[in-house]
């Protein structure tokens, strides 16, 4: 029989060798996300400028402010890819980064590409498991995570972690994909819904994902204060503000 850590152990090995293929650097560069589209735009942004507009919109969304004194000091971003987005922030506030990933692929070229930009003692990448954070209660002002929980199979835990390093007064940033809401009349996902979730899970590592309104309770459960959350393209930004 396979124990839930043989299988954690398992999945982890498969999404690092999805993610040591070097053609995700070359299909989409150091944002490793999706971006934002306007529904209603009658042309469609290129790839990297939607995916700048995604985290440009979150951080709107969450209102991090910008004035000097109140601005972040201390940024963890939790599956950080090869970087582009914590560098992007980073840089964005003068605030100190911290990346971590499960892929030591990741984990190299983040620190490669931070350091060929200038940016190597403000932005550090190290290699951990979003499920068992590698640091201290309540350090950083500022918690994200792109599209990393789409992977992982324990969003209780996950939610825990994210909530456990945010210092008091900081705020959570997640984009994740989610299931959509049923309507009164659904008691599932449709039949062609879940074989299109099934083929999507198979070739990408992907694990169950839950509806935004089970995030947004796995928060409240940790006496979190949940913004109103607002439906992006494809991926939805629940913020949290650490009280
Ligand atoms: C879709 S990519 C997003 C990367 C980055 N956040 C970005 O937006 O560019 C998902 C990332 O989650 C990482 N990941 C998956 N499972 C993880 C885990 N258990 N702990 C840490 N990182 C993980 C993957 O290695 C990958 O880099």
């Amino acid at each position: 029989m396979t124990s839930t850590n043989d299988a954690n152990v398992e999945l982890n090995k498969k999404i690092i060798d999805l993610y040591s293929d070097p053609s995700f650097e070359d299909i989409w560069g150091s944002h490793m996300h999706h971006g934002f589209y306007d529904l209603d735009a009658t042309t469609k942004p290129n790839v990297q400028t939607a995916q700048i507009r995604l985290i440009e919109e979150a951080l709107r969304f969450a209102n991090v402010p910008e004035g000097s004194s109140k601005k972040p000091a201390t940024i963890l971003d939790v599956g950080c890819g090869i970087g582009g987005p914590l560098s992007y922030v980073a840089k964005k506030y003068g605030a100190k980064g911290i990346g971590i990933d499960i892929s030591p692929h990741n984990i190299q070229r983040g620190t490669e590409i931070s350091n060929a930009q200038g940016l190597g003692h403000e932005v550090t990448f190290q290699v951990a498991d979003a499920l068992q954070l590698p640091f201290s209660d309540g350090q950083f002002g500022i918690v994200w995570s792109l599209e990393c929980g789409d992977h992982l199979p324990d969003k209780t835990k996950f939610v825990s972690e994210l909530v456990r390093v945010a210092a008091p007064g900081g705020t959570i940033i997640l984009t994740t994909s989610c299931l959509g809401d049923l309507t009164p009349n659904e008691e599932s996902l449709k039949p062609q819904e879940r074989e299109l979730l099934q083929s999507l899970r198979e070739s990408m590592c992907l694990l169950e994902w839950i509806s935004c309104a089970h995030y947004v309770d796995l928060f409240k459960s940790h006496a979190m204060k949940v913004l109103p959350s607002t439906y992006l393209y494809t991926s939805v930004p629940v913020v949290i503000h650490v009280t």
